[in-house]
């Protein structure tokens, strides 16, 4: 008999990041620290009382919120997203929407269908932990591409890729925005390679001092006339809109690619819950995510000035950053290129603060050098004393 259990067979993927990522997801939960390294909304910020009225009222439809869903969403909630996410240059229908448990759920359907082990992933470096958890486990050859940076080449960053993968909105973990000149390079290159390009949106509602850009899907859009059958993928979610709790997210492409998408979501959940998408439908319909976006930019603005405030006051010498204009994160780099963020990440836990390490946003997992600070989830004084901690962290190091 062996008295083993089996091994997963997963276990040849784990990265030694999923330890450190363990740790600090785990961060929330340990009394006194101040978690600087989740990237969380304010929970002042949920609208509970509006979302238990929309869930009453969604509950009462039992028949068909009670019910297994269509496996691509409620129409109604399809058509509403079309209708949402359409300019005057670019039409969509519901053809080209598929409801997602989430954004990440979205990522990780784009990597079953379209990652093929071993060949490229351009992938904008450093990158959402979340997309690389997602693909990892089909092995990718990952290709980082810089496309914040000046001298960026869109037609070589994606040709030959399986896909590109983009947040043009305040990149987790940069924090950074992708330039209008440059999402038109990336519609372009898209169109003139052939290859996939995945936009990936979450924080395209936090601008916090000036007015949105246009989504690449929209740009994207608007080289084809008619309804849209161009080579974006656009995934959206309510996770920092509203709330992260509803689990609401939607993917829109070119039919065949929700058809493909849903198919792998059917082997998935077969269907997100009918219950939150009523929820979600009732939410745009009576303007919920319009009517607390105020609240939300001037608290989250607030904050992020604080936090600048702090890293300004303290960490001057010892790292660079630039203060983002929007979305939920302020990305530091150590001027000292022998600095070890990994050290530091221990360092602060020791010193009661946690931030996240750069390593585990790298996709080639080498970047000692940076610090991802998050400043949505900490009131200003919180913010200030877990820049004093990280400072004497540094400091001692
Ligand atoms: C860049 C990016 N994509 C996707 C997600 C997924 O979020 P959710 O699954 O809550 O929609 C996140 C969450 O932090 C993110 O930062």
């Amino acid at each position: 008999m062996n008295a083993q259990p089996p091994r997963p067979a997963f276990a040849g993927w784990l990265s030694e990041t999923n330890d450190i990522t363990a740790r600090f997801l785990a961060a929330g939960g340990v009394p006194g620290l101040i978690n600087l390294a989740g990237g969380l909304p304010a929970p002042e910020t949920y609208p509970g009382e509006a979302v238990a009225a929309l869930a009453a009222e969604a509950a009462r439809e039992s028949a068909e919120t009670l019910a297994y869903g269509p496996i691509h969403g409620l129409p109604a909630l399809r058509d509403a997203v079309a209708a949402r996410f359409s300019t005057p240059e670019m039409a969509l229908g519901r053809e080209n929407v598929l409801i997602t448990t989430a954004g990440m759920q979205g990522l990780s359907l784009v990597g079953q269908v379209l990652i093929e082990p071993g060949q490229a992933v351009a992938c904008q470096s450093p990158a959402y932990l979340g997309a690389l958890d997602a693909w990892r486990p089909r092995r990718p050859a990952w290709r980082p591409i810089f496309p914040e940076r000046n001298g960026f080449d869109a037609e070589a960053a994606l040709s030959g890729a399986q896909f590109g993968y983009v947040v043009p909105n305040f990149s987790n973990p940069m924090g950074r925005l992708v330039g209008l000149e440059r999402r038109l390079e990336l519609a372009e290159a898209a169109e003139a390679t052939g290859t996939w390009l995945v936009e990936d949106d979450p924080y395209g509602a936090l601008y916090y001092d000036s007015e949105p850009l246009p989504r690449i899907l929209s740009l994207s859009g608007a080289l084809r006339p008619g309804r849209y059958r161009g080579p974006v993928v656009y995934l959206g979610t309510f996770s920092k809109e509203i709330a992260p709790g509803l689990r609401i997210g939607w993917a829109i492409a070119a039919p065949e690619m929700i058809e493909a998408l849903a198919a792998a979501k059917q082997g998935a959940d077969m269907c997100t819950s009918p219950l939150t998408q009523k929820i979600a439908l009732r939410a745009l319909e009576t303007g919920l995510p319009e009517a607390i976006r105020p609240g939300l930019l001037s608290l989250y603005a607030k904050r992020r000035d604080a936090l600048a405030a702090a890293m300004a006051a303290h960490l001057a010498g010892l790292f660079d950053w630039e203060v983002p204009v929007g979305g939920m994160f302020l990305w530091a780099t150590a001027k000292d290129p022998a600095f070890d963020t990994d050290r530091l990440f221990e360092a602060g836990l020791e010193a009661g603060v946690c931030v996240t390490p750069g390593r585990v946003f790298d996709p080639l997992g080498e970047d000692r050098r940076s610090i991802r600070l998050n400043f949505t989830l900490n009131d200003e004084a919180k913010l200030e004393e877990g820049v004093r901690r990280l400072t004497k962290a540094a400091r001692a190091m």
